[in-house]
């Protein structure tokens, strides 16, 4: 008999869940106006709300915390971390930074003025909330296929040679800062770039002479992706291919809350000493001393293990599988996912489970808060409200796809959890002829409406 796979785990330290009843989560998810950011932890089962932070460190990394140095200049932490970048990502600069969008604020703080043109593959909200913050304008150039979600693409994150070169050739090079392409691209589905297009984007972008920027919160993923669907990377090891990844970047930005496994934390690499002199400055400034950056030794400890320990294959095959178990159990109930089942998370197509709630009224939020009432788990729209209103017209804004989000924290469920998931958006599907109506907004913030947006049931 073949031997079945067997997570590269086992389990030192557990935490309590509770379970509730459906009558409790009625009253919950209503005192919450129907806002999934709204609800305590306790209210929740299993979240699914983000893997951003929310991991399991390992024994090592709990060891390492335990010998950060908390001095303000020069601590053997921030040796540690610069160590590993070094080691890791080849970078010879680096500034430790409190977390993802901390390291895109200092950084674009330098790069980025009011008219610049940031192309790339489907920018983070953060990302593109830290362009449009400065009066520049973000340009998707993802491939066509992205937006498809029935459709199999080994890198649906992948970048359009043509479109980008559109954008290279009608505006002047000073006006384009960088390219930012996001590996994996979280916003597309948890969907890789291969390393045909990193080379590709990085040979264009010399011939235009612009710099390249990796948002890299998820580039171990992307590395694994690399390894299992491209040909010749079958043989190498996930840190040879993110040391080739990484020669196609000039700089990057990095959330240390996803792919480095650690609770908080996040930091910018550059290999030009002039840049980084002027973002050291900006870090000064908004995150603290260069040596820390908002950082405490302990969090700047814990990060370095996490890189190691984030780019061995055993850590990758156990999570992505994991991902991929969930993916396989929707095939078997028919339910519509971006295909296929990208890294961190499996992006479920709303218009295509709840077939009777109009995009007027949020099929995907709709769809978290019918998850939710069934069994307790909370997901994440990216659809319709976190698309927002158009700045001119104040419009809403229709996304091609309105998609929820089960992202899967990092070591922290198990498949049994897995077999939860699948079973209670199998009922809710089995009862979408019951669900025709959906939500209107009460309240919205003028930006970033998704986080405090409060909903009345239709
Ligand atoms: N870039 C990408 C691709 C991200 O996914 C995130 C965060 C950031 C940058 C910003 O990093 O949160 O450390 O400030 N993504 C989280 C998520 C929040 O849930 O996908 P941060």
């Amino acid at each position: 008999m073949k031997i079945p796979y067997a997570e590269s785990f086992k389990i030192k330290m557990v935490e309590p869940i509770r379970r509730s009843t459906h009558e409790e989560r009625e009253k919950w998810i209503k005192e919450a106006k129907y806002n999934l950011f709204g609800l305590r932890s306790d209210q929740v089962f299993i979240d699914l709300l983000t893997d951003s932070g929310s991991g399991a460190m390992s024994d090592r990394q709990w060891a390492a915390i335990m010998l950060g140095d908390e001095s303000y200049a020069g601590s053997s932490s921030y040796f540690n971390m610069k160590k590993a970048i070094k080691a890791i990502l080849g970078f010879d600069y680096f500034l430790p930074t409190h977390q993802g969008r901390a390291a895109e604020n200092v950084l674009f703080s330098v790069l980025v003025k009011p008219e610049n043109i940031v192309p790339g593959n489907s920018h983070f909200d953060t990302t593109k909330g830290h362009i449009e913050f400065r009066k520049a304008r973000a340009v998707d150039c993802t491939i066509d296929e992205a937006n498809n979600t029935q459709l199999e693409h080994p890198f649906k994150g992948n970048i359009d040679l043509d479109k980008l070169e559109t954008v290279l050739r009608t505006y002047p090079k000073e006006q384009i800062p960088f390219i930012c392409i996001t590996v994996t691209c979280n916003t597309s589905g948890g969907q890789p770039v291969s390393m045909q297009n990193l080379k590709e984007v990085n040979t264009l972008a010399k011939k235009y002479d612009i710099p390249v920027l990796f948002d890299s919160a998820r580039f171990a993923e992307n590395a694994y992706f690399i390894k299992k669907r491209e040909k010749g990377y079958e043989d190498k090891t996930i840190k040879e291919i993110v040391r080739e990844m990484f020669q196609y970047a000039d700089m990057m930005t990095m959330s240390s809350k996803k792919d480095a496994i650690v609770n908080i934390g996040g930091f910018i690499a550059c290999r030009n000493e002039q840049l980084f002199k002027e973002a050291a400055t900006f870090n000064i400034m908004f995150e603290g001393y260069i040596t820390y950056g908002g950082m405490s030794g302990r969090d700047m400890n814990a990060l370095a293990v996490g890189l190691d320990e984030g780019t061995e294959f055993d850590y990758l095959d156990t999570r992505i599988r994991q991902v991929a178990y969930l993916a396989s159990k929707l095939d078997e109930y028919g339910i519509a996912y971006q295909r296929p089942a990208g890294g961190h998370a499996i992006f479920v197509d709303a218009l295509k489970v709840l077939r009777n709630v109009s995009r007027e009224e949020f099929p995907a939020q709709t769809l978290g808060i019918e998850l939710y009432l069934e069994s307790g788990i909370r997901s994440v729209e990216i659809g319709t409200i976190l698309a927002d209103r158009d700045p001119v017209t104040r419009e809403n804004r229709y996304p091609q796809l309105e998609l929820l989000r089960l992202a899967i924290p990092r070591r922290t469920y198990t498949n049994s959890h897995m077999d939860v998931i699948a079973a209670s958006l199998k009922n809710v599907y089995e009862r979408q002829d019951k669900i025709t109506r959906g939500f209107r907004i009460i309240y919205e913030a003028p930006i970033m409406r998704h986080f405090t947006v409060e909903l009345e049931r239709l």
